[in-house]
């Protein structure tokens, strides 16, 4: 790979994907290879969720929900080897991982001018220190040029068992079928939102973790990079 103290722009690497598709894992992991921190953008979209959520507002009231986006104290702290995103200074940590916040979020996440502020965040941020950043519209919408772009993908059974096991690990006892019929549902507002819906085309390195480990596919990833760095 070529000498990082050369670089003149910062690398960026863009990880976009469904829920449950690994980006999370492979990301972190991926960011540490690179010495990068990992931007977890989600959680800048969780925040608000769960900040409107707090403030006892239905995330389909949009004039409210965009007043409490506008005027949130979010920032985004670097940290070892990640962002941590802080919500009116305390960092969001796990209280973004409820399934009502991420009910919520799905249905915030679909207001442009919630998005608006949060890309501008997005982009100071990486542009600055350079990162590995996941999300869904990181390739199409917030670093369009950058050269590395990934979209993670897997069979939506796949995806639902991991996320089942997350849920479960947490302490959250849910069925099976409502985590997949959940997961579909969100899957469907993504990619059908008007403002930066989930998408990819031909720039986009496609990764499907269905039968892969989270290392493997960091493997993959790395070469590809490196090929493209030293090209
Ligand atoms: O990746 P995640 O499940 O933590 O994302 C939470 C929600 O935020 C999900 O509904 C998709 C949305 N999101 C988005 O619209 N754009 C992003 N860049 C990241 C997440």
């Amino acid at each position: 790979m070529a000498d990082r103290s050369v670089r003149t722009a910062p690398l960026i690497v863009a990880i976009d994907g469904p829920s449950g598709s690994g980006k999370s894992t492979v990301a972190r992991l991926l960011a540490r290879r690179l010495g990068v921190p990992v931007l977890d953008t989600g959680a800048m979209y969780r925040a608000i969720g769960l900040k409107v959520l707090a403030c006892g507002v239905s995330p389909d009231d949009r004039e409210a929900v965009i007043a409490i986006s506008e005027s949130a104290d979010l920032e985004l702290r670097p940290s070892a080897y990640g962002v941590a995103v802080v919500l009116d200074g305390e960092p969001v940590a796990e209280r973004i991982r409820t399934p009502a916040v991420t009910e919520a979020t799905s249905r915030v996440a679909t207001y442009p001018e919630v998005r608006r502020r949060l890309v501008e965040l997005q982009r100071g941020c990486a542009a600055r220190l350079g990162a590995v950043v996941e999300g869904r519209d990181i390739g199409t919408r917030v670093f369009p040029d950058t050269r590395h772009k990934f979209f993670l993908e897997a069979r939506a059974q796949v995806r639902a068992e991991r996320r089942h096991l997350e849920l479960l690990a947490r302490g959250q006892e849910v069925g099976f079928a409502e985590v997949l019929s959940d997961i579909e549902r969100r899957d469907a507002r993504d990619s059908e939102r008007q403002d930066s819906p989930l998408r990819r085309d031909a720039s986009y390195v496609v990764i499907d973790t269905s039968e892969l480990t989270a290392a493997e596919a960091v493997e993959r990833m790395v070469e590809v990079i490196r090929n493209r760095e030293e090209s």
